[in-house]
């Protein structure tokens, strides 16, 4: 089934601004283009302005200044019913009378479709919830009235659909599930969906695009993997799972075009950093390295990388995961770095704390990143 016939084309905000009565700036001169059909999320920790942001695309809250085109249609004071948009909250307030068929022709009826039997059976069965349509809200499960919320904006046929949070209500494993079952729906109706979420995890196994928001400005957009592997600011190193940062001085740069690399000084020892992965004009940086890329060896014996490796590293602690093992390494001039290994079986048990360890990366993994920059940006508190 395809709901994008006669979509307008891409999502553009345009130097999107809004700065509340009280004075207080949530989205800075924001500009965006979310193509149409894509699967974008917005993520960021609470209150860098994604819910504003939304709010604007719907027309629930004033622009201060910038615009907002869908396609060539500019709806930038629109009225919200006016809009080919439709929003999907937390909060779905389903009406707790009527039942879930009822709940979901609300609309349709509403816009002075008489009889929209047909297109009801056909979203309830996109959001498997056919066996569930005579039933009342109060009889259906969290994820099951998630279903019905999306259901219910679907069926107005949005050219986009903007989800603010909306697995936030479920728990961890109907989450996960709730994942795959909305990337899903995206997928078979094509329509463009803007996901609104401060969980890394979700951000990145569902969109295509991820925008990292920090301080109503958007920090970096990519593909999941491209802002993983390479972040250009702390702030989206630390907020997209965890990396050890570590001073360097670059001392020069060798070779050109895709060839090129920069050299950091780090404590005596020269890392290459591949130029497309150098983030700062400075002398000085962080260098960044993601822990599941630091491989660590008993001292002497052989690393399975080619780049130079560390000496004079110590153990200090030892958490065992099951699937891998988290290791604390006291590096030679006192700062403590993290190294995830995943737990093959291939050391045939687990170093001991107190052991000498060399470490090593390959060099296309590390990062260099602006040294100005705070090195505990982004960093999230474990719950
Ligand atoms: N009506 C308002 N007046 C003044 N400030 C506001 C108003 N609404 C929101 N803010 C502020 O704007 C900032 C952005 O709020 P917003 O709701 O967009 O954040 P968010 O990214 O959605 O956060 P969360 O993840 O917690 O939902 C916050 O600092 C918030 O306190
Ligand atoms: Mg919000």
């Amino acid at each position: 089934m395809s709901l994008a016939d006669g979509v307008r084309g891409d999502l553009k905000l345009t130097g999107l601004h809004k700065r509340y009565p009280n004075g207080f700036v949530a989205v800075q001169s924001l500009d965006l283009v979310i193509p149409q059909g894509s699967f974008f999320a917005l993520l960021g920790p609470s209150g860098c302005g994604k819910t504003t942001t939304l709010r604007m695309v719907a027309g629930l809250e004033d622009v201060t200044k910038g615009s907002i085109h869908i396609g060539d249609q500019e709806i930038t004071h629109a009225k919200p019913y006016k809009r080919p948009v439709n929003t999907v909250f937390q909060n779905y307030a389903l009406f707790p009378h009527l039942t879930i068929a009822e709940n979901v022709s609300f609309g349709p009826k509403r816009r002075g479709i008489k009889d929209p039997k047909d297109s009801v059976k056909e979203i309830l069965a996109l959001t498997e919830l056919t066996e569930q349509a005579s039933k009342k809200p109060t009889q259906l499960s969290g994820g099951q009235q998630q279903r019905v919320a999306l259901a219910r904006a679907l069926i107005n046929r949005p050219d986009v659909l903007l989800l603010d949070e909306p697995l936030g209500a479920l728990d961890l494993k109907l989450r996960r599930a709730m994942q795959v079952e909305l990337k899903r729906i995206q997928e078979e109706v094509g329509l463009t969906f803007v996901h609104v979420t401060h969980d890394q995890e979700e951000a990145m196994t569902m969109a295509d695009t991820v925008a990292v928001m920090n301080e109503g400005r958007i920090e970096q957009l990519g593909a999941p993997y491209e802002l993983y592997t390479n972040p250009h600011t702390t702030f989206v190193a630390n907020f997209l799972g965890r990396t050890n940062l570590i001073k360097g001085t670059v001392v020069g740069r060798e070779g050109s075009g895709a060839d090129e690399v920069v050299k950091v000084d780090m404590y005596g020892t020269v890392a290459s950093i591949k130029a497309s992965r150098v983030h700062t004009d400075a002398k000085e940086g962080w260098i960044g390295i993601r822990p599941e890329k630091v491989l660590i060896q008993p001292e002497g014996t052989s690393i399975d990388a080619p780049g130079a490796s560390l000496p004079g590293a110590v153990v200090t602690d030892v958490s065992y995961i099951g699937v891998s093992t988290d290791y604390t390494i006291r590096m030679p001039w006192g700062q403590e770095i993290t190294c995830f290994e995943q737990n093959t079986g291939r050391r045939g048990g687990l170093i001991p704390v107190g052991t000498k360890v060399d470490v090593s990366w390959r060099p296309e993994f590390a990062f260099l990143l602006d040294s100005a920059q705070d090195a505990e940006a982004g960093i999230v508190e474990e719950d």
